[in-house]
């Protein structure tokens, strides 16, 4: 079980850019890309994050080369091979969270067993969001709500997917691109121009003391201050 509730989503965006500044083809944008999301996962946890979510490929995405995609879906089956029995080690349970028929069926295999081998960790859920579309996932959650019982809690559980507290974007954008639109409801959002590839801990602890120092109030008055999480996050500590 894990403690902590903190949930933190990153749109991990801008590889294909980092990649463009230094004359080298996309794919060794998004190779740099999964080097920083093994980075930001080990920091994660020694944050005290409970749930990390990040967007990995959109449902959207399909509509890039097929040279890039094939890319993209090679890159995350040797990940997954890779990182499971690391993820394992330390505690971190790895999910997968988006469409599965569509993806190859190497990487459908390599998620379905670093989901097994990973299902006990107890230090991080790590949820990686491919062939992912949050309007999709709001159409499926509804299709399975019978009219009768259809309130906010019945829908988030047909949902499966808790609220995200802090939301990270890279890259400079200032978009949602269909991640998490019910669960950002309430998060607090965080954009950085940095580019994923070279997102870091002191990155990740910059969003977090950021996000520490914003005032929560849920519609409500403003929150009396024991109420506001404190994880003894230090930008570059
Ligand atoms: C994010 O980086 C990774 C994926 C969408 C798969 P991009 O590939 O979108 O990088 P930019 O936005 O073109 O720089
Ligand atoms: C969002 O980034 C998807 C991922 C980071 C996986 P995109 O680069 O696909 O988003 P847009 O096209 O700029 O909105
Ligand atoms: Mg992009």
């Amino acid at each position: 079980m894990i403690q902590s509730t903190l949930h933190v989503a990153i749109i991990m965006d801008g590889n294909g850019r980092w990649a463009e500044r230094r004359g080298l083809p996309r794919l060794a944008g998004h190779r740099s890309g999964e080097r920083a999301l093994r980075r930001t996962t080990v920091a994660a946890a020694r944050c005290g994050v409970g749930t990390l979510t990040v967007y990995a490929f959109s449902a959207d995405n399909w509509k890039r080369p097929a040279s890039e995609v094939r890319g993209l879906m090679m890159l995350l089956e040797t990940h997954l091979a890779k990182e499971a029995a690391e993820c394992r080690a330390n505690g971190v349970r790895l999910s997968v969270i988006g469409r599965r028929d569509r993806i190859p069926e190497g990487a459908r295999l390599a998620i379905q067993e670093a989901e097994r081998l990973t299902q006990h960790g107890s230090q991080l859920h790590l949820r990686l969001a491919v062939d992912y579309s949050s309007r999709d996932a709001l159409v499926a959650a509804s299709g399975k709500c019978l009219a009768s019982d259809v309130d906010r809690g019945a829908f988030a559980a047909h949902l499966d997917s808790p609220d995200v507290d802090l939301l990270i974007r890279t890259g400079g954008e200032k978009r949602l691109s269909d991640f998490l639109l019910w669960e950002c409801a309430y998060a607090e959002l965080y954009f950085t121009p940095v580019l994923w590839p070279d997102f870091n801990e002191d990155d990740l602890r910059a969003a977090l003391s950021d996000f520490q120092k914003r005032q929560r109030r849920f519609g409500g008055l403003p929150e009396t201050s024991d109420s506001v999480p404190h994880l003894g996050i230090r930008a570059g500590a």
